[in-house]
């Protein structure tokens, strides 16, 4: 801890970087969980900033501790992570041991995360769960104990491939579920904050679809830079963010290539277009149309978004339109629509209209 809190923002970054790199090999090897580790480690920072006794340095540490909790998994055979439907018996035996597996081959320093978290996120507060050992309540590290509220909201309100014939939960769905396991599988305490933090984020970020659409915002940062690498790799060198393609011109195959690369699970393949785009400093690709739209706040937000520009009020985190239907080119977790800043866009119903949010 003590190394740890001297560290500078740069040590960080650098520690956050080589951690991240952990976690993607990670998602990368269990495909269904794209994106599942960040978002623990978003809500686990959320939950813990509200706590006492939790400085810069602790966060910090338990930013990372958190990114890394399933990488053990890494080290499973595909075959039991990635199989749909329920495990038998000796394929948990395989699972369970993912926690310990993830301490022994940390990817960063030891000092830089909490062990603790790592190797008691799936120990439940009435000490049953794993792995073995006798342990319970607050005996267990706070950051297991936060990271375990943190896995249970996201596995609850993401589609898991053990879970096939059941959608994920919306929201207060998953905080009902939750809040009938605190005291046994949950943290009594952290249950009632964490409700209270998630209902804060979402009024922050307007509105009950919040959830979703922190989910995809952190997605969305990932693939920026993941194409930001890309282009790195096909250019051989760094990029002059004021001119990317560098006098390449702007129909040569640099746009496919970096589309091609970014195609993956959390992308389709408008999105990694626009995607490419951005980097490119391109002309966006087309969004949706404006018969499409039913309604929104303010009738110039409809004209900027169906043209693809920017021009609400800088101060404007996110609007909302209402939809009549799901635009042709719309699902959900796809990047619409964005233009300097990234705006993304996230469906999700409400009654008989399509509620679309859009985040910068
Ligand atoms: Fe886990």
């Amino acid at each position: 801890m003590g190394t740890w809190s001297r560290m500078t923002e740069s040590d960080f970054q650098k520690v956050w970087k080589s951690a991240d790199e952990a976690r993607q090999r990670y998602e990368d090897h269990d495909t269904s969980t794209a994106q599942h580790s960040v978002r623990v480690a978003h809500w686990a920072v959320l939950l813990a900033s509200r706590l006492p006794n939790f400085p810069q340095a602790r966060l910090r540490r338990l930013e990372i501790t958190a990114l890394l909790h399933d990488y053990g998994k890494t080290f499973l055979d595909p075959a039991v992570i990635r199989k749909t439907g329920p495990l038998d018996e000796a394929e948990w035996v395989e699972m369970k041991r993912h926690p310990e597996l993830g301490l022994q081959n940390l990817p960063v320093p030891e000092t830089v995360v909490e062990p603790d978290g790592i190797l008691w996120h799936h120990k439940r507060f009435d000490g049953s769960g794993y792995p073995e050992g006798d342990i319970a309540g607050i005996r267990l590290a706070l950051e297991a104990r936060i990271i375990s509220v943190a896995d249970v909201f996201d596995a609850l309100t993401s589609q898991r491939p053990y879970r096939t014939t059941k959608p994920a939960y919306e929201p207060p769905e998953a905080l009902g579920i939750m809040r009938e396991i605190a005291g046994k599988q949950l943290d009594p305490s952290l249950v009632p904050l964490f409700d209270a933090v998630y209902r804060l984020e979402c009024e922050r970020v307007g509105g009950q679809a919040g959830a979703r659409t922190l989910q995809v915002r952190s997605a969305i940062g990932m693939e920026l830079e993941r194409a930001q690498d890309l282009l790195r790799t096909i250019i051989g060198g760094p990029i002059d963010v004021d001119d990317p393609l560098q006098g390449i011109p702007a129909d040569n195959p640099v746009l496919g290539r970096l589309v091609a690369g970014l195609l993956r699970s959390t992308l389709d393949l408008r999105s990694a277009e626009n995607v490419a785009r951005t980097v490119l400093k391109m002309p966006l690709s087309d969004t949706f149309r404006a018969e499409d739209i039913l309604d929104s706040d303010y009738k110039s937000k409809s004209v900027a978004v169906q043209r693809g520009v920017t021009e609400f009020p800088k101060h404007h985190r996110e609007v909302v339109l209402r939809l009549k239907r799901m635009p042709p080119n719309v699902a959900y977790m796809r990047i619409v629509v964005y233009q300097g800043d990234l705006w993304i866009c996230v469906g999700e119903r409400e009654g008989d209209v399509i509620e679309v949010q859009l985040a910068r």
